[in-house]
């Protein structure tokens, strides 16, 4: 079986190109590289002992993707993960993000229909639900005004794949993730944040390692047990596998809708300050952080009711906090002494 995973040098695709080779998928990756590196290739090949096909080319550009689609029109699913995902830079550059994720979006589907490929999973995102009213939130929760450009994005794929779907015969799932983190046990691949990140953890464990002088935690006086915020934070690997098992229902016809969506989380809450000392437990490193105001456009809390897809996908994310933050701290220091 040919999946074709858009975005596989990235931090979630590499890891779940990684899954789909365990399970004895043939992979071919495009990537732009516009945020990761080649040698990804190379990394995958190490932990896997298989080294995946990979073409370099923008999936916003209709030529390169076409002539593409039209040597590979044997393909038996689509794992689409290429994207922009800074939400700051996203409200900032509003077209940038519009143009390439919507862009290379319209482009995979023009080309599934016209060669007949019928099975794609989409990354989609947590950022679709606001800040729920109900928690934990379940996949029928209200889809909210989108807070930037990058969440609506998300919305409008999941329309136009959702309007495709009624007129041809592309079926697909959209994986709405929460917080992925950590990274692979080896410590080849991992997340690879290009300059200052945005992300929490990758901001944690750079403030660690000495990069950044100090995390700043952004506001204390949420509603929520310590003040902080609250994320479900899934290990990238628990999430990687979901997409296997994803792939494998549509390729095994065993979905009941044409377009399925499933979250994927743990179902557990934590703050920024229990991640920070769960960092501090598993590191034994003490961390530089300061509380200051809130970071605009923030949720107070989200967490995933993640039943459906535990129930129907038969899957469950198994990593504990703990796990992952090692995972991610193994990571850094991997980085630094590569150095
Ligand atoms: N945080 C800090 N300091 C930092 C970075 C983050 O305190 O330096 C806090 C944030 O305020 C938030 C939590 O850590 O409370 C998690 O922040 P992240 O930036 O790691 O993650 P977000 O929940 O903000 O973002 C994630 C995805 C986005 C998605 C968004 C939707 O990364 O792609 O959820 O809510 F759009």
């Amino acid at each position: 079986m040919k999946i074709l995973v858009t975005g596989g040098t990235g931090y979630i695709g590499s890891h779940t190109v990684v899954e789909l080779q365990k399970k004895g998928f043939e992979v071919i990756i495009v990537d732009n590289l516009s945020n990761s590196f080649a040698n990804v290739v190379d990394k995958i090949e190490q932990i896997s002992g298989i080294r995946p096909a990979f073409e370099e080319f923008d999936l916003t550009d209709p030529g390169s993707t076409s002539d593409f689609f039209e040597r590979n029109n044997d393909l038996d699913g689509i794992i689409h993960f290429a994207a922009y995902k800074a939400v700051g830079e996203s409200v900032n550059d509003p077209l940038k993000y519009y143009r390439n994720n919507i862009g290379s979006l319209i482009n995979i589907l023009a080309n599934m229909k016209t060669y007949g490929i019928e099975n794609l999973v989409f990354s989609s995102s947590c950022t679709v639900y606001g800040q729920p009213e109900i928690l934990p939130v379940s996949e029928d929760s209200p889809i909210l005004q989108a807070m930037s450009p990058y969440g609506n994005t998300k919305q409008i794929s999941e329309e136009i794949i959702t309007d495709t779907s009624l007129v041809t015969n592309v079926k697909a799932i959209l994986l709405r993730y929460f917080n992925p983190i950590g990274a692979h046990d080896s410590a080849l691949i991992g997340e690879l944040p290009l300059g200052v990140p945005n992300n929490l953890v990758p901001f944690i464990t750079q403030t660690a390692i000495g990069i950044r002088p100090l995390l700043r935690v952004f506001g204390s006086d949420y509603n929520t047990h310590d003040g902080t915020a609250i994320r479900d934070y899934i290990h990238v690997v628990d999430l990687a596998q979901a997409h296997v098992v994803a792939v494998e229902r549509m390729i095994n016809h065993a979905g009941k809708k044409k377009i399925e969506i499933f979250n994927l989380g743990t179902g557990n809450g934590f703050s920024v300050l229990e991640v920070i000392h769960s960092f501090e437990k598993v590191s034994n490193e003490k961390l530089n952080y300061q509380i200051v105001d809130r970071r605009p456009g923030d949720v107070e809390i989200v967490y995933a009711d993640t039943s459906f897809a535990n129930d129907e996908l038969g899957w469950k994310a198994q990593k504990t906090l703990d796990e992952m933050m090692l995972s991610a701290w193994n990571w850094e220091k991997a980085l630094k002494t590569k150095k």
